[in-house]
């Protein structure tokens, strides 16, 4: 699979969303979606009504982050405003089974996050029935911190277990990555890349997304 950069509107400026989007959308693969509940993550971001004003202005592949507790109950309202993909965290969902099952039967690619301190190894049994797992670089709740540098290594060892099996999963980063560590993070198996600050915070926002795709395949 060819590598994808998918920037955060997170990292938007909110008054300018669909401008924001607009500047972007011929240099980047789809557009992250961060909902944050604040219960399971400390930061409360936007639901809903942002989606669906984010749905009218592109027709960009729409990833969307659940950093919710229980995100059962909106997977339904995600999959109906016509986000493409649906991304729950494995620390927030009881029956992942179920819910990954959910978010198939509604037409989404299915994903699975992980926080910094969440094993890969747990994912063992869930893996086959997976699109993409979303590897977190952070601990989730803000745009522009700090990479954790052994997401590294956790992603190698994701990489094998895919590998392993033989599976068709896709491994998404996600927090901190920039022109510094991308390309270390494509060698490593990743092929989805969530920017927020990386390419919403700079000057040019188009340019930063297509440095940051040509260092990755370069
Ligand atoms: C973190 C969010 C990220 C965030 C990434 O909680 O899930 O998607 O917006 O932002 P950067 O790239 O600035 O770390
Ligand atoms: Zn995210």
């Amino acid at each position: 699979m060819e590598m994808k950069i998918y920037p955060s509107i997170l990292a938007a400026d909110f008054l300018k969303l669909g401008e924001e989007i607009k500047k972007v959308e011929n240099n980047v693969d789809g557009i992250h979606i961060d909902v944050m509940d604040g219960m399971f993550v400390p930061n409360i971001s936007f639901g809903t009504p942002i989606v669906k004003a984010v749905k009218k202005v592109t027709d960009l592949y729409l990833d969307a982050h659940l950093m919710i507790v229980d995100p059962d109950r909106y997977i339904e309202d995600y999959a109906k405003m016509g986000v493409h993909g649906i991304t729950v965290h494995y620390e927030a969902t009881t029956h992942l089974h179920r819910t990954v099952s959910k978010i198939k039967e509604l037409g989404c690619d299915a994903g699975v996050s992980l926080n910094p301190h969440t094993p890969v190894f747990l994912l063992e049994e869930i893996l086959p029935y997976l699109d993409r797992v979303l590897i977190m670089s952070v601990n989730p709740g803000f745009t522009g911190q700090k990479f954790i540098p052994s997401s590294l290594e956790k992603i190698r060892k994701l990489k094998s277990m895919i590998d392993e099996k033989n599976l068709n999963v896709t491994i998404e980063v996600d927090g901190g990555v920039g022109l510094k560590n991308i390309r270390d993070l494509y060698l490593a198996g990743v092929r989805e890349f969530v920017v927020g600050a990386g390419v919403f915070h700079q000057e040019d926002s188009a340019k930063a997304a297509e440095e940051l795709k040509k260092v990755g395949l370069g």
